[in-house]
Order: C-alpha cells, then structure tokens, then sequence
C-alpha cells in the first residue's frame, strides 16, 4: 500500500508531537514523516496521500515577508508539485484559550494556498466541543482541517486523531 507522507512544521513542539501520534496510529510502516524543511517538489511528488501540520504561531509569522520562513520556502514546493491524483489534510495545533479570536488560523491560510493550487483537501472537523471566538480555520461553518490543543486539552487529542482518521479513511483518502 502506498504510504502516507506527514510534513510538518516547526521541527520540535506540539505539532511534531502530533505528528508522531498520527503515525503511530496510521501504522509506522504505511507514514513517512519529514519535516517541512527537509521536502522539496520531488519528495512531495513521491506522495499520493499527504497531511500537513502547522501550528499558528501569529501572522506575522506567516504572511510576512520573510524569504526564508520555513513556511514560505513550503510554498514555493507546493507550486512545483503535480496534485493530480493527490488527496491532501491538514492538521494544527493552537490555543483556545489564549488566542480565541485567532484558533488555529493557519489550518485557514495553509488551506486557502492549496485551494490556489486545485488541491483536494481532505478530513473536515466540526466545531462541536471546541471554545474559541472566531478563527481561519473555519470556512462554511467547519474546520478545513484537524484543530488540536495542546497546551489546554493534550487528553483529547488521541480521540480527535482518531476520529479524524476515520473520517479520512470514508472519505477514501
Ligand atoms: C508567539 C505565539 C503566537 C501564537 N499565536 C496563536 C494564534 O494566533 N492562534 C492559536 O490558536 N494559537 C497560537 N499560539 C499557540 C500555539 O499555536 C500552540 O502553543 C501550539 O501548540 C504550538 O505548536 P508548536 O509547539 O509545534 O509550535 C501562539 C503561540 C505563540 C508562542
């Protein structure tokens, strides 16, 4: 079976942590994980099913302007890769509490930079169970991706993984 490459972002914390759950319940042996520093176009073409996983960490540190934001470097990957036959799902870590207004706005941008691209995203959430004001990553009335909380609900995120997987896997991702 082809195997699923996780791509994340940044290195170390909570979505790296996520990451490794993520394999762990998809199987060691069908993932891949890679950081998003270390994928260029040609590794991300290797790939039929990918999730990507960001955390939001401020705009400023998205949508600046800074060439070398690992981020910004991904985007210039995405352009170069060809999304036929490609199922995508993005995953983000925030903070309920301390950023209600702003939850998990990065599931939002990275999902809106794919939809530029035609990509297929895959694995909505909805927002049952969550408390925040206002955030990105929800479009048409429901997460475009996973939103996961560490720093306030680290005990629901192996539950939420799991649901999410199972959402993906009806939706033939
Ligand atoms: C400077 C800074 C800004 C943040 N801004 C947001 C935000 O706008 N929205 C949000 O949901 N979480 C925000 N967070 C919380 C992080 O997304 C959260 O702690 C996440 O788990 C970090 O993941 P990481 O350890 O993989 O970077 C912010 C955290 C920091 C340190």
């Amino acid at each position: 079976m082809a195997k699923t490459g996780i791509f994340y972002g940044p290195a170390k914390g909570s979505v790296a942590k996520v990451a490794t759950i993520i394999a762990q319940q998809l199987g060691e042996d069908s993932t891949d994980l890679s950081t998003i520093k270390d994928c260029d176009a040609s590794i991300l073409n290797s790939y039929e099913k990918l999730i990507f996983g960001i955390s939001t960490l401020g705009r400023n540190n998205w949508d600046s302007e800074h060439e070398d934001d690992d981020w910004d470097v991904f985007f210039t990957h995405l352009k170069e890769v060809n999304w036929k036959n490609k199922r995508v799902a993005i995953y983000g870590l925030g903070d309920q509490i301390n950023y209600p207004d702003n939850f998990v706005d990065a599931i939002g941008w990275l999902y809106e930079r794919l939809k530029d691209l035609n990509v297929d995203v895959y694995g909505p959430v909805a927002d049952k169970g969550y408390q925040y004001n206002d955030s990105e990553g929800l479009i048409d009335g429901v997460f475009v991706g996973l939103p996961l909380d560490e720093d306030n609900e680290p005990e629901k995120s192996p539950e939420r993984i799991r649901d999410w997987l199972v959402e993906l896997k009806q939706e033939g991702f």
